[in-house]
């Protein structure tokens, strides 16, 4: 079998990440079989693929467009594994303490037990608890928007043909997102910068392997996506003085070089060799030795969200690293008609462990009890808040090979 790790993962030397994001979220009607379900994606994907080639079904090859890169990701949820008929067994990363809960079940509302993320208050639902997720990334905004718009254009012709309630495929919710070219995030900082090297380095951390799979050797080169949409508070963060922004975050926030101490007035002290001379930002060459900040730091440096998110253990291959591959898109929405916008990060994580982001968010010693960073007995006003969250799922991404029609389909029944 040669199973290669989904496209829309980035990790290969050459990837680059896209500037456009569709996060479609998908259920199934009730009692739809998984035979329904297997047809329903054969034929998802045979549309997408379709115009992966710059082919719009219903304009056929004559008139073709251009798919901007185009690039498709298929992955199933915890739903998807409460069916009984799979052939296969659930995954080793899909073990329910993987899972994360509905608001409801959890009084404080913690995105996952530990984790100090709680969900918006008119949050009912976490509705990327489903069977599946359908990640469409493009150069343009047109290329992901028809992507979603062909699949609903198949659903209701499919929904046409089949009368009955059951075995219909919905999209439940559509994420949008954006990269950003300036490399950084609202908070103005640069994100994304500590990254792990693309090729080995990225794979190593992405792929399920044959000591991390359990025995199914049919999951090598799948990998786990990490969903979380994440809106962060712009008020709080205006509200932190400039010294305590870049201590907390662990970098300076007009450079991106990394802090490693705070002097006796309480001035933030970055490393004295960033950036090196000719350049004034850590996403120029030159930077590259910058780019994971140094383990070296002070203890209140420890605090701080990169260092808390990162504690520099090797080798990288290991779950126990606790290293992970984020490709964040942004968003801005409205709030209802209300005049107020929300912004905010769709987190987006691969891993061969999904344990490796839920370690990171829930334990005390890393972001665990934290919106973002810093001293949980002594959070900024507001900081706690910082970060809060609307959805969060972790996904199984298979494989992809030829062996398939579209990834994952060898998982159901005949
Ligand atoms: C809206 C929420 C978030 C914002 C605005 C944010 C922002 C940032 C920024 C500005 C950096 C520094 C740039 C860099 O090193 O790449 C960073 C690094 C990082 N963040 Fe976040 N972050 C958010 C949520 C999270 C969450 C929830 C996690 C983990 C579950 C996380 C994990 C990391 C990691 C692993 C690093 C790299 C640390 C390193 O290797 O030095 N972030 N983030």
């Amino acid at each position: 079998m040669d199973n290669r790790i989904q496209e829309g993962t980035n990790w290969d030397i050459g990837a680059k990440p896209k500037s456009h994001l569709k996060l479609l979220i998908l259920e199934t009607t009730e009692n739809t079989s998984s035979k329904d379900l297997r047809l329903g994606l054969k034929s998802i994907w045979q549309v997408l693929q379709s115009l992966k080639s710059g082919v719009v079904p219903s304009l056929g090859s004559d008139y073709p467009v251009d798919p901007k890169e185009l690039e498709v990701l298929i992955g199933y949820g915890h739903k998807f594994f409460e069916r009984e008929d799979l052939i296969v067994p659930t995954p080793e990363g899909m073990l329910l303490t993987n899972r994360f809960p509905q608001p409801n079940n959890i009084e404080s509302k913690q995105v996952i037990p530990g984790s100090g993320i709680i969900y918006d208050e008119d949050i009912q639902e976490n509705v990327a608890d489903a069977e599946l997720v359908i990640q469409l990334t493009a150069n343009s905004q047109l290329s992901v928007n028809r992507g979603h718009v062909e699949i609903l254009k198949l659903l209701n012709a499919m929904d046409e043909e089949n009368p009955l309630e059951t075995g219909r495929i919905k999209i439940k919710e559509a994420f949008d997102g954006f990269g950003r070219e300036d490399h950084r995030s609202w908070i103005d900082f640069h994100d994304g910068i500590s990254n792990l090297r693309k090729g080995e380095e990225r794979k190593q951390v992405v792929a399920i392997k044959p000591d991390n799979s359990g025995g199914q050797d049919w999951t090598h080169n799948g990998t786990y996506m990490v969903f979380m949409r994440l809106p962060v508070n712009l008020k709080v963060w205006s509200e932190v003085p400039y010294n305590e922004q870049e201590i907390l975050v662990g970098r300076t926030k007009k450079s991106g070089c990394p802090i490693i101490r705070i002097a006796p007035d309480g001035t933030p002290v970055p490393d004295p060799r960033c950036p090196v001379s000719g350049t004034r930002e850590i996403t120029e060459e030159g930077n590259e030795q910058f780019r994971e900040p140094s383990a070296v730091v002070s203890d209140e440096i420890k605090l701080s969200h990169v260092q808390r998110a990162n504690h520099h253990r090797s080798p990288v291959f290991k779950p126990d690293s606790r290293r992970i591959y984020r490709q964040g898109f942004e968003f801005v929405e409205s709030v209802g008609n209300t005049g107020d916008y929300r912004v905010g990060l769709n987190f987006i994580s691969f891993q061969d462990d999904p344990d490796r982001v839920l370690f990171i968010l829930t334990q005390p010693d890393w972001l665990g009890n934290l919106s973002f960073g810093g001293d949980p007995n002594n959070q900024y006003n507001g900081i706690d808040k910082l970060v809060t969250a609307r959805a969060a799922a972790t996904y199984f991404v298979p494989p992809d090979n030829t062996e398939v029609l579209f990834p994952g389909e060898n998982m159901f029944p005949r």
